[in-house]
């Protein structure tokens, strides 16, 4: 039955080779054409159901027919987050070595959860962890760290673990700090957590959307007057929004003054540390009890890669080790690190691959490369558009964020409008498919937001995207009004 079952689900050497040689080709054609594509992919439901609705298929295909099916029908309708012209959340730019890495990484299907089950894998994770200590100042050698799916995962063990060592037990009193710009990922995790929404400040930035040091003071010292136990502070280095970082080494003061945790979500600007500038843009970080940086964002890893680093590894391994009697034959030596005693996650794929894969290939100077670059287009961009009657500025280039609308001068608009006219921007560009340039809200105005991380982005390829931008605005105040006398 198993050799029969096996053989079904078995290709011939050959068979194997034309089908991985196909699937090779497909993808080189992708990273060698995107600049041709369409950077979004979207179809509506009705669409996809007409497309994919289908019995449970079990009657063979042929291998082929599945693939031809998916290169055509699927790979088409997908929006592509390593396009040029993908601008909006977070840009995936990827790479091919790590892509072909990721297909040896679940080609070998090596689990990546404890030392006995693939010794080369957990050991390449901590030369890699170590490089990204080594990089952000945490202590080679009490410091640690794990790679996750991404972000929200990094976020959720290090308040995991942030409650763990600081609260133990017993959290019914622990109040967290993070401002109104701190990513969502956080308030889901403290949520999963079992926080309540009473335990939770949100802390009002200043112009620049950093949080305010002063109104965290006060909530701490308002806090800890009513007797309940401040615990933790969630600072962002990289706001989603605006790129913003907050002030990291007041923070730092706050918090060792106060004997709280610091961790800091640097899921998206982590990346700018590669930059000559970085130390600077990220001053403070290295205080951080607890670190997320996130490889498959500015560190040009294709999905899934976050990472979590600790100033003591030690942390990790008190919050999440469990001694179950069914792996008590792997558990090694104190040397032999096992993955699984580190966060949440078991069976775990082997992550660190293609990091060590790409690092070692192109060398972290061709990293630091890229986003020197991208810090670069990025105020090359809000140059321009300060040099245009057309467009204002709402937050300036920040860790090659930028954010502007179209706010014509020689039009009176009230704030009303102008929202709606960016928000018909956004959906005409969307809706062309040639660029993916979606709104967001800050200070009350919808605006136009531009994360410019990938390096196949170039000047050209913004400017026809401001330029159709334009067409579209213009059409738009074409038709409505008609009367010249909104006009000045
Ligand atoms: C600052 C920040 N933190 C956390 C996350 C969540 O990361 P992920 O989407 O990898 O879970 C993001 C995602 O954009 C982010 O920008």
């Amino acid at each position: 039955m198993y050799i029969k079952l096996m053989k079904h689900l078995e290709l011939s050497k050959e068979e194997m080779k034309a089908y991985g040689y196909k699937i090779v080709d497909v993808l080189a054609e992708h990273f060698d054409s995107l600049h041709t594509k369409d950077a979004v992919g979207h179809g509506n439901r009705e669409e996809m159901d007409a497309l994919f609705s289908e019995e449970m298929p079990y009657k063979a295909t042929s291998a082929n027919d599945v693939l031809d099916h998916v290169t055509k029908d699927v790979l088409s309708q997908v929006n592509l987050p390593s396009h040029p012209k993908f601008y909006s959340f977070v840009p995936g730019p990827s790479n091919f070595i790590s892509a072909m890495s990721d297909s040896l990484a679940t080609g070998f299907n090596i689990f990546s959860g404890s030392w006995s089950g693939s010794a080369a894998a957990t050991k390449l994770e901590i030369i890699s962890i170590h490089w990204l200590l080594k990089m952000f100042s945490f202590p080679i050698k009490t410091g640690g760290g794990i790679f996750t799916s991404g972000g929200s995962m990094a976020n959720l063990t290090a308040l995991a673990t942030a409650r763990s060592v600081k609260c133990g037990e017993d959290f019914s009193k622990a109040c967290i700090y993070l401002s109104d710009q701190a990513h969502s990922s956080n308030i889901k995790a403290i949520r999963v957590l079992g926080f309540k929404k009473e335990q939770v400040r949100i802390i009002p930035t200043d112009m620049e959307f950093k949080m305010s040091i002063n109104k965290l003071k006060n909530a701490i010292a308002r806090d800890k007057l009513n007797g309940l136990q401040p615990f933790c502070i969630l600072a962002t280095a990289g706001a989603t929004n605006t790129g913003s970082v907050d002030p990291l080494e007041a923070i730092a003061t706050i918090s060792k003054k106060e004997n709280l945790w610091l961790h800091v979500d640097a899921a998206y600007g982590g990346g700018v540390i590669l930059a000559d500038a970085g130390k600077k843009l990220l001053t403070g970080i290295r205080k951080a009890d607890s670190l997320t940086v996130d490889p498959h964002k500015w560190f040009f890893q294709p999905y899934e890669m976050g990472c979590l680093l600790v100033k003591n590894h030690k942390w990790l391994s008190k919050t999440f080790s469990e001694k179950p009697e069914y792996l008590r034959d792997v558990e090694g030596n104190k040397s032999e690190i096992n993955f699984y005693d580190h966060g949440i996650q078991l069976t775990r794929r082997f992550r660190a691959l293609k990091f060590y894969m790409s690092v070692k290939t192109f060398g972290l100077d061709a990293f630091k490369k890229g986003v020197q670059y991208s810090l670069k287009l990025t105020e090359d961009l809000e140059d321009l558009l300060r040099l245009s009657p057309h467009w204002e500025i709402i937050s300036p280039a920040t860790l090659a964020i930028i954010n502007y609308r179209y706010n014509p001068i020689n039009y009176k608009l009230s704030e009303k409008e102008l929202d709606k006219l960016n928000e018909h921007i956004s959906k005409k560009i969307t809706e062309s498919k040639k660029a993916l340039l979606v709104t967001t809200i800050l200070q009350d105005q919808v605006v136009l937001r531009m994360c410019l991380i990938n390096p196949r982005t170039t000047i050209d390829d913004v400017k026809e995207t401001i330029n159709l931008c334009e067409d579209y605005a213009q059409k738009y105040l074409d038709e409505i009004f008609e009367s010249p006398n909104t006009k000045l």
